[in-house]
Order: structure tokens, then sequence, then C-alpha cells
């Protein structure tokens, strides 16, 4: 079948009583006009037009993987159906199958839309769409059926009679329509009652030419509902949510509250891993199979590898932690930097822009900035890598095996050769060869009798006071 799809995106979205254009709402870390075309891609359509209205530049601007998108510009909000007029240029020259979908129903599943085509096709329909079964129906277009089943209609809540209200079936706003179907649109006229041209007013012209027509009715399932209000935004969140938290629990990861825990739509787990309460995986992070995530952790676009270990209240950005590796407690490690197989960041470290060696720990209170740090080195507590002189970052290179005694400094630039030992509380300003001990702190001195000198001269000198003070 060829295909192309059309999604109307041009709405005002008034009834979400926001500057924020409605489709470009974040669902789960993903936008929600991206979930759509996400979804579409799925389908492999030939061509994806999307029609936009007075944020057009926005939306173009926030969509990824753009290729075979086009754009069509409704400048003015008259309708569903007019928005559709709008695309017709876009599609001159296709031949096939359009599917038309809305901007605002995240939540329809590409297997839901390969099922409708399936029918759509099977039925050598030129016009049909997927309908639903709704407990708020108010929000959308009723079915309006013969007795013999057969659609008719399909009535807006405002034009609709009582009668019509109490029915339960409603039109999801997902059509396929036959490429020599999409004459039909030339028979819409203006609703005066909103003064719009409506989409669904296809379905009485296409009746009334004895077009072939269809619905489909799908059940009662969450995947259709629209989004039309902020309301209906938090609900398709947490339904969202619940979708997401299911895939990776029937793919074998465990999570101690699911509750609590927040993952982006774009991330990826392995079986295995185990996330505790109040963690947050956004982006495109990816974790690896059989890791332990703790309590109150948040990884940002970052992978993280086979039977890591992210320890409580950690944030990790834009970085990769190799398999085995162990990060945290209240560790901090920034974009840019790769935390090597095996290897341990502890509590209050922070490593940013740097690659840290498999097998190298630095486990206490440290700063590793702009550093490349080799294999199996140990860094103590109290460590920094001075980076910045205020105009630029300079580089801290630190071979394998070298010992950094706790409480140093690393002037950068500088280099640390393989083997050698840094003498604790050392400022290392110069570079150190290979299998070199570096000291450079003040001798120890010791003065004998010293505190015992002190504690009379002070206690001399409170009786010269107290006397003073009779005066
Ligand atoms: C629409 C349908 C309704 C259906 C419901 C499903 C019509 C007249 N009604 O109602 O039968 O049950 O969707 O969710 O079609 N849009 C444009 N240009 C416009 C107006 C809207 O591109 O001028 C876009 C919107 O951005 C939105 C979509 O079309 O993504 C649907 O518009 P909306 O106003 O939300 O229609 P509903 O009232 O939900
Ligand atoms: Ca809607």
């Amino acid at each position: 079948m060829k295909l192309a799809a059309v999604v109307l995106a041009a709405g005002l979205g008034t009834r979400m009583n926001s500057s924020v254009p409605k489709v470009l709402n974040d669902l789960n870390g993903t936008l929600m006009l991206q979930h759509v075309l996400n979804t579409l891609y799925k389908l492999k359509p030939k061509r994806i037009v999307v029609v936009a209205g007075m944020h057009i530049e926005e939306i173009k601007k926030s969509i990824q993987d753009g290729s075979n998108i086009f754009f069509a510009h409704q400048k003015e909000a008259r309708g569903t159906g007019d928005a559709l007029v709008k695309a017709v240029p876009s599609l001159r020259g296709f031949q096939g199958t359009v599917l038309v979908v809305n901007g605002d129903t995240p939540l329809i599943t590409p297997e839901t839309l390969k099922k409708f085509l399936l029918l759509h096709t099977k039925r050598r329909d030129t016009l049909s769409l997927i309908s639903f079964i709704s407990r708020e129906p108010d929000s959308y277009g009723r079915v309006i059926r013969d007795e013999r089943e057969n659609v008719l209609s399909i009535i807006e809540n405002r034009d609709a009679t009582v009668s019509q209200k109490s029915i339960k079936e409603v039109n999801s706003g997902v059509y396929a329509i036959e490429s020599q179907g999409m004459g039909l649109l030339k028979a819409m006229k203006l609703n005066e009652s909103k003064g719009e041209y409506y989409l669904t007013d296809l379905v009485h012209i296409a009746k009334n030419k004895g077009v072939k027509i269809d619905a489909f009715c799908m059940g009662s399932k969450d995947e259709f509902i629209g989004i039309n209000t902020h309301q209906e935004l938090e609900k398709a969140r947490q339904l969202m949510k619940d979708r997401i938290i299911r895939r990776w629990i029937d793919r074998g990861v465990s999570f101690v509250d699911t509750t609590s825990v927040f993952i982006s739509s774009d991330v990826k787990m392995g079986k295995g891993t185990i996330v505790y309460p109040n963690v947050h995986l956004e982006g495109k992070t990816k974790v690896g199979r059989g890791c332990t995530i703790y309590p109150n952790v948040r990884i940002q676009n970052s992978t993280v590898g086979d039977g890591a270990i992210i320890k409580d209240s950690t944030l990790i950005e834009g970085s990769v932690v190799k398999n085995r590796a162990s990060v945290g407690p209240f560790a901090h490690i920034r974009p840019g930097s790769e935390i090597g197989t095996g290897a341990r960041i502890g509590n209050f470290v922070e490593v940013k822009k740097s690659v840290i060696g498999s097998g190298t720990k630095a486990s206490h209170l440290t700063y590793i900035g702009n550093a490349k740090i080799g294999k199996d080195v140990n860094i103590g507590a109290g460590t920094i890598t001075c980076n910045y002189d205020g105009y630029k970052k300079h580089i801290t290179v630190i071979k394998d095996k070298v010992f950094i005694g706790s409480d140093s400094q690393l002037i950068a630039p500088v280099k640390i050769g393989k083997g050698a030992y840094i003498g604790a509380g050392s400022t290392i300003i110069k570079d150190v060869p290979a299998n070199t001990l570096a000291l450079s702190r003040v001798e120890q001195r010791h003065i004998k009798g010293w505190a015992l000198k002190r504690k009379s001269k002070v206690q001399s000198s409170k009786f010269k006071v107290t006397k003073k003070e009779r005066r």
C-alpha cells in the first residue's frame, strides 16, 4: 500500500489557555507532535505533511529527523477541513492512501494505525475513520449510524441534539482517504455555528455521493484521547508514564515503586535492571542490563553500561558510564565525561568533560575537570584538578597506575607520568615523570615545649587584663 500522512497541527489550542503552541507541549520528554510523528515514521509513509498555523517556524524547528516531512501553512485557523485543504498541494502527484491524524492525539500507537489501514484496504473504502467508545464523549464528534449500523455522519457536540448527545461512539480524528477521494473536500461548506470548515463533514458528503465509507470502532482504549485542555494533558502524561513503565517491566526491568519514577519515552533499559524510588531517566538515556539505580538519581542523555551501580542522589548528564562502574552517592557527572569499566566515583565527587580509565577510583570529595585519567589510578580524597586560570580551561593528564595522595592540587596544564606517586597535600605545577614521587609541601618542623610556653603567656596576659579592669 502506498501511504502518505497528514498531521493537523494548526489549531489555536484556545482551551489550553497558554502561549505555548498546543502540539509543542512536552509529554514525558518528547513533544506532543513528535510523539505523533514517531508513530507515523513506524508506518513508513512516502511523505508526511504537517499543517501548521501561526507557530509554523517554532514547529519546524522542534522537529527531529525531519526527512520526508513537508509543511503546509494554514494562516488562519478555519477548521480541520480547511487544514486538510491546505495540505493538498503538498500531496500533488501522490496516488494511494492518505492517513489523516490530529496533532493532539499523541497516545495512538502504530499497531492500532496498522490495524486500521488493513481494515480500510480490505473493505476497499474510499474514506474511513477510527471511532471509539468514550466515557466523556462531549469533547468529540458523535458517530451517527443508521439502523443497519452504516455510518451516516459525524456530529460535533455543539451541533448535536439531546438524543445524539447520548451516543458514546465518537470520532478519533484518524481518517484514511484514498487520493481519488480527496476531491470530496471541495464539497465542504462553512459550518455557520463555529465559522469553520469541519473535516467531519466529509462523512455525510461521501455518504450522499454514494462513496464507500466505514467507521471502525476500536473499543474504549485511552490511546485515542485528544488533548484540548491542561487537565487532558496531565491525564495523557499519566497514561504515557504508565505505558512506558509497563513496557520496561515486560522487558525485565524491576521498579521498587512505579509511582515515583519518571522515565522519558526515548529511554532504553536492559533486562535485570532494578530502579529504586524517585529516579528520573531523561532524554535519550540508555541503561544497560543488570544495573542498580538507587533512590533520587537523575540521569540525562547518558549511557550506563551493564552491571553499573548508580548510588543515591547522583546526577549524570550527557556522559557515558561503562560496564560495572559505580557512581555516587552524591556524585555529579557533568557533560562530556566517560567513567571507565569498573571505575569508582564516590561521595561528593564532581567530574566534568573528563575520561576516567577502567578500574580507576576517586572515592571522596574530588573535582576532576578537563582531565584524561588512565587505568587503575587512585585519586585521594580532596584532590582538585585546577583546570581554569580565569581565562581558559587546561588539560590534566594522569597516566595508568598513578597514585595521587589526598588533598593534592594539580595545576593544569600538567602531566603525571605512568606509575608516579604524588605525596598527599602537594601542589603540582610541573609535569611529573613516570615512576617518580613528587612532593611539594613544606617540610614539617617541631618546636619542642612551644605549647607550654604559649599557655603560660596567655595566662599572664589574662591576669594583666583583670588588673586593668579593676582600675
Ligand atoms: C476534532 C473533530 C472531532 C473529533 C476530535 C478527536 C472536527 C470538526 N472535529 O475535534 O469530531 O472527535 O477531533 O480528537 O474535526 N486544527 C488545525 N486547524 C484548524 C483547527 C484545528 O490544524 O483550523 C488541528 C488542531 O491543531 C488539532 C486538530 O486539528 O490538532 C483537531 O482540532 P481540534 O480543534 O482539537 O478539534 P476537536 O474539537 O478536538
Ligand atoms: Ca482536539
